[in-house]
């Protein structure tokens, strides 16, 4: 499974993707807003930080203002992915901007049927919001594996981006059921890294060491 961050923001792009471990990097129009700068500024310079797919969201509501968009988008860098949401004008978008070859991320999806849509379209990604799922008394991780299931009792190419992550149990869930990939907050894919046997573990290893004799070769 693939790992993407979950931010517009430079900062924590820029960080991680030093680690060498990040893919790809989805924003949406909040995350964007949060960074209170020129949206087409913001997603080239992000397209300078990682070299993966970059999700940059549609505005319009109508399939022909989403076309648009999208082509646009697309336009900017060869990194960019068009992410549209998961309605009626959404589905005819993705449809027309993935005969055109322009990678599409259907954003804002809920069930497995809506999930079904976006592959017979022919989007490059599907966005299940997992935490918002969580958040109203569903269960994410089951849209997931549902998901998973009917992609491939058909061969569908569509690949599962698990998104609205909370947690890092999210992601060991969402590796476990064949997700493609997670996108992430910038905390959770810190808190990934975390264990506090590995902190005790270290900090042993380091006071043992300090015990052994210069003339041994210690470094
Ligand atoms: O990028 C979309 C998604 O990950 C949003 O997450 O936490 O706002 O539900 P969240």
């Amino acid at each position: 499974m693939q790992l993407f961050i979950d931010t517009a923001n430079l900062d924590e792009i820029r960080t991680a993707a030093s680690w060498g471990v990040i893919a790809g990097v989805t924003t949406n129009p909040t995350l964007i807003a949060k960074e209170g700068r020129d949206f087409q500024a913001v997603i080239h310079e992000i397209c300078q930080l990682i070299d993966g797919p970059i999700s940059a969201e549609v505005i319009a509501q109508d399939a022909p203002g989403m076309i648009d968009e999208g082509r646009r988008y697309a336009a900017w860098d060869p990194h960019v992915v068009v992410k549209v949401p998961m309605t009626e004008e959404g589905i005819k978008a993705t449809k027309a901007l993935s005969s055109e070859g322009i990678r599409t991320n259907v954003t804002l999806c809920f069930s497995a049927n809506q999930a079904l849509l976006a592959a017979l379209a022919g989007a490059t990604y599907i966005s299940p919001f997992v935490g918002r799922v969580d958040d109203t008394g569903g269960d994410g991780m089951a849209l997931i594996s549902e998901i998973r299931e009917i992609y491939d009792n058909y061969v569908m190419t569509t690949q599962i981006l698990t998104a609205s992550v909370r947690s890092p149990n999210h992601v060991t869930m969402a590796a476990k059921m064949g997700s493609d990939v997670a996108t992430c907050p910038f905390k959770i894919l810190q808190q990934m890294f975390r264990h506090p046997l590995t902190d005790r573990g270290l900090e042993q290893f380091l006071a043992d060491w300090a015990s052994v004799p210069v003339l041994s070769g210690r470094a």
